[in-house]
């Protein structure tokens, strides 16, 4: 099965695509609920109505003489809860793990037709996939599930990161990929102690001047080389990309500009794994209105999508159109 492609495929003359053809999904947050405690799981079926993904999250931060408990609770929340239009979701357990086969087992036993997709973490290379594939076929053939249980990669190990191409284009499963920061820092042996987001440290200093006593220091993004190299992969095999989470709930504007830069660059949507990360994720993965009122001028100057006009003295073209498109489509999907 291949997703319905969110990313604009430029055609050789750009005539746009009819409304119908644009993908439904709207995914701009990634919502983490821990299964095990029955508190939390009680607010799901409010959240579900808040959200564009609700996850079960049964390995990192479940601790191991929980994960019965999460993966039953995970079961309970997804027979007692009307989803309507709102994805679940749930985050396995490693493939070399104690848990991962029970995991797989029970859920696609129990809830497999409501399931949309398993989030895999710590991927490695497309023979992770590979497995998870032929063990979903098996599952749902066994339980008589219907509809295809998509498959999101999380990167988050440094192998991971040099056969990101290859796990993208792994399986028609494969639904999208979500950067894993904090995994990802320990693999590379980063110097930091967070999860995602920047480093006072990593920056760079503004040229000496020698009338000034003080020299500028501008901080850079740990994760702009990992999410630039995650998008190519992800949008040449006609799949989505997430940034993942971010750890540090009592700084909004470092969430909120982590998950912007992510967005510039080509993601989807991001974790959130706080309630204050919510209407932070939907903000920023909604485009901006002045931006798609001025992406539409563009779409209706030029309205095969060819040729070259100035709109407030920008030269717009064929390749600014094409840019002007995803804008367009991704608010019309918003407004879905
Ligand atoms: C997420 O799982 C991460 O490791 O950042
Ligand atoms: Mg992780």
């Amino acid at each position: 099965m291949k997703l319905p492609n969110q990313f604009y495929r430029p055609l050789a003359i750009g005539a746009p695509a009819p409304l119908r053809e644009l993908p439904v999904k709207v995914e701009r947050m990634i919502h983490f609920v821990p299964p095990h405690l029955e508190k939390l799981r009680a607010k799901v079926p409010e959240l579900a109505r808040q959200v564009d993904v609700v996850l079960g999250n049964l390995e990192d931060a479940i601790p191991a003489d929980a994960k019965e408990a999460a993966r039953k609770g995970f079961i309970e929340m997804a027979k007692s809860t009307d989803f309507g239009s709102t994805g679940l979701w749930t985050r396995i357990n490693s493939l070399n793990s104690p848990w991962i086969l029970d995991d797989l087992i029970e859920i696609v036993a129990a809830v497999g037709n409501k399931l949309d997709v398993v989030m895999l973490p710590k991927v490695e290379g497309p023979w992770d996939i590979h497995y998870l594939d032929q063990l979903l076929a098996q599952l749902e053939a066994r339980n008589g599930v219907t509809k295809p249980i998509l498959i999101h990669a999380i990167l988050e190990t440094a192998e991971g990161v040099k056969n990101v191409d290859a796990i993208a284009a792994a399986s028609p499963r494969m639904h999208g990929i979500s950067l894993g920061p904090a995994d990802l820092a320990a693999s590379r042996a980063m110097k930091t102690t967070r999860v995602g987001g920047g480093h006072p440290d990593y920056r760079v200093l503004a040229d000496s001047d020698p009338g000034q006593g003080l020299r500028a220091a501008y901080q850079q993004d740990l994760w702009h080389y990992t999410i630039a190299k995650m998008v190519d992969a992800c949008a040449s095999a006609g799949i989505k990309a997430f940034y993942g989470p971010f750890g540090d709930f009592s700084d909004s504007p470092a969430c909120e500009s982590q998950f912007r830069n992510a967005f510039l660059l080509g993601c989807a949507g991001a974790w959130s794994l706080h309630p204050t990360q919510i209407a932070i994720a939907k903000r920023v993965f909604s485009p901006d209105p002045a931006e798609v009122a001025f992406a539409r001028r563009v779409l209706e100057a030029m309205p095969d999508g060819t040729g070259a006009v100035m709109i407030d003295g920008r030269m717009q073209d064929d390749a600014t159109w094409k840019q002007c498109k995803v804008v367009v489509d991704l608010a019309r999907q918003v407004a879905a």
